[in-house]
């Protein structure tokens, strides 16, 4: 393959820059041109492709965001858009295509393959949502953010002996909550994958509060049923504790990406490369354990994820 492209696509995540550095990187010590796509399958309809050089990605590895930047694209769901954006990747004879991004993003990587151009998905969101991955590009940033989110909301519940409730990201996946609830100390993580018990958590904070606990600290997923402010209010007229809520929102998607991403994203732009490089046809790259795995792009998308019951039983042992 002499020309490839990259983009990334949906919601950013930290990291997605050292990706698309790896990329453009890899491209070029293998021999091969490497084009940018700008916003995405939005840029790829309109056509804002251009080609990267070495010095295109320095000073990137740090930043978060992407300078590629990005977007959700309601238009290349569209037939005329999606044959529009398969037009333009004839027009720049681009060969293979690599796609950062979630899930929808990677859903898109697939229909581009199956109109006959090799697309490698790599896993760009702070979600960890992704079946065929053990972690996502962004994921250890974003819980990471959290943290220090918790550590100064703590240092204030503290004071004022108050309640939080603090809301993350994740769609339908608890994994922000789950590993920011442990490695946080909450006294208690509620997730989608799990029904969440109000009378146990009521329970729990009250039990704290008579052994002299000044403050706690429930994280709750944005995926959970309840709304975050109906779990307050409840949590404030069953145990009467002063309770408040803070939604976290962007501020877990910006910011530099940690170390642990920065190798992922990475690792797994290199093996973008090898694998286009190597006309190994379309597939998904993800982490198993240490190593760097790849599947078929369309077997990738259709596993079903598992949430990690180990972590959660843990996050509740250790918060008692
Ligand atoms: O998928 C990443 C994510 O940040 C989710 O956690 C969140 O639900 C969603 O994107 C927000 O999307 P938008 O940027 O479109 O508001």
């Amino acid at each position: 393959m002499k020309r490839i492209g990259v983009l990334t696509s949906g919601g950013d995540s930290p990291g997605m820059n050292a990706a698309i550095r790896a990329v453009v990187r890899g491209a070029i010590y293998n021999n091969m041109e490497i084009y940018g796509v700008e916003r995405g399958y939005e840029g790829l309809i309109a056509g804002d492709i251009r080609e990267l050089s070495v010095s295109s990605v320095s000073d990137i590895i740090q930043r978060g965001g992407t300078m590629l930047r990005t977007a959700r694209s309601a238009h290349f769901m569209e037939p005329e858009g999606f044959k529009r954006a398969l037009g333009m990747l004839e027009n720049f004879e681009i060969e293979g295509l690599v796609v950062i991004g979630g899930d929808g993003s990677l859903k898109g990587g697939l229909d581009v393959s199956k109109a006959g151009v090799t697309v490698i998905g790599l896993p760009g969101t702070i979600d960890n949502d992704l079946a065929y991955t053990d972690f996502t590009i962004g994921f250890d940033t974003s819980v990471n953010t959290v943290l220090q989110a918790i550590g100064n909301i703590r240092d204030t519940s503290s004071s004022h002996e108050r309640s939080t409730v603090i809301e993350v990201m994740g769609r339908s996946c608890g994994d922000i909550a789950l590993y920011a609830g442990l490695c946080g100390g909450a006294e208690t993580v509620l997730i989608p994958e799990v029904e969440p018990n109000i009378n146990a958590i009521c329970r729990k904070l009250i039990q704290g509060k008579n052994r002299g606990k000044l403050h706690s600290i429930i994280i709750k997923a944005e995926g959970v049923s309840i709304t975050t402010q109906e779990l307050a209010d409840i949590i404030h007229d069953r145990t009467g504790l002063d309770t408040k809520v803070v939604v976290l929102a962007y501020i877990q998607r910006g910011g530099s990406p940690t170390g642990r991403d920065r190798m992922l994203a990475s690792r797994m732009g290199y093996k973008a490369v090898e694998l286009l490089r190597d006309d190994s046809g379309s597939r998904a790259i993800g982490i198993r354990g240490t190593e760097i795995v790849h599947y078929d792009l369309a077997d990738a998308l259709h596993m079903t994820r598992e949430y990690n019951s180990d972590i959660n039983d843990l996050a509740e042992i250790l918060s008692i």
